[in-house]
């Protein structure tokens, strides 16, 4: 069995001019508890690896507190749906706390959301800020490590017997809830605005990478590497890399598990299609069976290659990524993966792979999952480390 299939996306569109999200969110970022830029790291390393010219990390294993970046989408969905909900209460505020106080007259109130991990708890965190009350849906599969972090943020928790699709439509029956507010990063016909407001929020990474590069006098990547779950962050990615002005115009790779690849498989089948469970991947952010329906439009034109890997290509982009002194998850290592096993198999030249070639993958995710990262550091999780190849 091949380790990973990977398709040159046949919907990609060569001239596509996307309107960027504007620096709202990111305003917005800037007024949270514990905001800061994250790293963008320098990684020889990893470029010598890859043998690139160069290849940056933007490091987001500690975002706002959290140890992955879903916090800047969830956050700023939170936000925009309470202005939505609240009739025109709200008004200027400098803190979280001068927001918090003008959310009384709306309580109680809960927000709910399904999650493979990282986006339910950010929206548990946003509840614990603002006082509001969350109930979190999560698939039965996900690992004890996970289910205890959101509970750590005082959400109520449902594991829902099925895949994360299954926890999807469950969260969703909450709506019908006048005193709930459905926070989902994925969306359905009928339910668009909160996860367009998601995918906005991811923003805030792309312009602080743009700042930073600025400030560095360097040019522009010319491949970025995204995770595709249900493709909200590759919605955001490619909205910012498709923007008119943007040179180079990089070329993006999608990367996703075996047996979750939902956006390949739509790529390949012309339209949305969904891919029944169960989804196994460590890679537990990216076990996602249907692409976004708010998110395809702009993943499918923009994306160039999408490419599945098996998890071994994971665990070993981990070991690459602390060997350079960065801390990742199995999600969070994924971007790199990818690259990884196309480089080994044959897809340089697709890809531009160059030594001119300048690189941008995203560690998304710390290690949520100590007890695993620990086992695959060690070299005791599933294949030996090979990572001096
Ligand atoms: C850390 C991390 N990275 C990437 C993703 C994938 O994002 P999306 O579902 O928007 O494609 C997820 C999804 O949960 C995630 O938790």
């Amino acid at each position: 069995m091949s380790l990973i299939r990977a398709l040159p996306n046949p919907l990609a569109t060569a001239q596509q001019d996307l309107e960027p999200a504007g620096r709202t969110p990111l305003d917005f970022h800037r007024r949270l508890p514990e905001y800061a830029v994250t790293p963008l790291v320098d990684a020889p390393t990893l470029a010598g690896f890859l043998g690139v010219g160069k290849v940056w990390v933007k490091d987001e294993s500690w975002r706002l507190g959290l140890p992955a970046f879903k916090i800047l989408g969830a956050s700023w969905a939170v936000y925009k749906a309470l202005e939505a909900h609240s009739g025109g209460i709200i008004g200027a505020w400098n803190d979280l706390d001068g927001l918090k106080e003008q959310l009384s007259p709306l309580l109680p109130l809960t927000l709910a959301a399904a999650t493979d991990g990282n986006h339910g708890r950010a929206v548990a965190r946003m509840a614990k800020l603002l006082g509001l009350k969350a109930r979190i849906f999560v698939p039965a599969d996900m690992v004890p490590a996970r289910i205890e972090a959101i509970r750590s943020e005082g959400a109520e928790l449902v594991v829902v017997r099925g895949t994360y699709d299954e926890a999807v439509a469950r969260s969703a029956e909450e709506e019908a809830d006048g005193r709930c507010l459905v926070i989902s990063d994925t969306s359905w016909p009928g339910y668009e605005d909160v996860p367009r407001w998601v995918i906005e929020g991811y923003s805030t990474i792309l312009w602080e990478v743009e700042d930073e590069l600025g400030r560095r006098g360097e040019g522009g990547p010319t491949l970025v590497a995204v995770q595709i779950g249900v493709g909200a962050f590759a919605a955001a990615v490619t909205r910012h890399f498709r923007s008119p002005g943007v040179s180079p115009r990089p070329k993006i790779l999608g990367v996703e598990p075996a047996r979750a690849a939902c956006a390949l498989a739509s790529a390949e089948a012309g339209s949305i299609v969904h891919l029944p469970g169960p989804h196994d991947s460590i890679m537990a952010g990216l076990n996602c069976g249907s692409p976004s329906v708010v998110a395809w439009p702009v993943v499918s034109k923009g994306v160039d290659v999408f490419v599945e890997i098996e998890d071994r290509w994971a665990r070993e982009a981990m070991r690459m990524l602390a060997g350079a002194g960065i801390v990742s998850g199995e999600t969070g290592a994924a971007g790199l993966a990818g690259l990884l096993a196309l480089a080994r198999e044959g897809y340089r030249a697709e890809l531009g792979l160059t030594e001119e070639a300048r690189v941008l993958v995203f560690n998304c995710e710390g290690a949520t999952d100590p007890g695993a990262y620990g086992r695959i550091l060690a070299g005791t999780a599933g294949d030996a480390p090979d990572a001096s190849r």
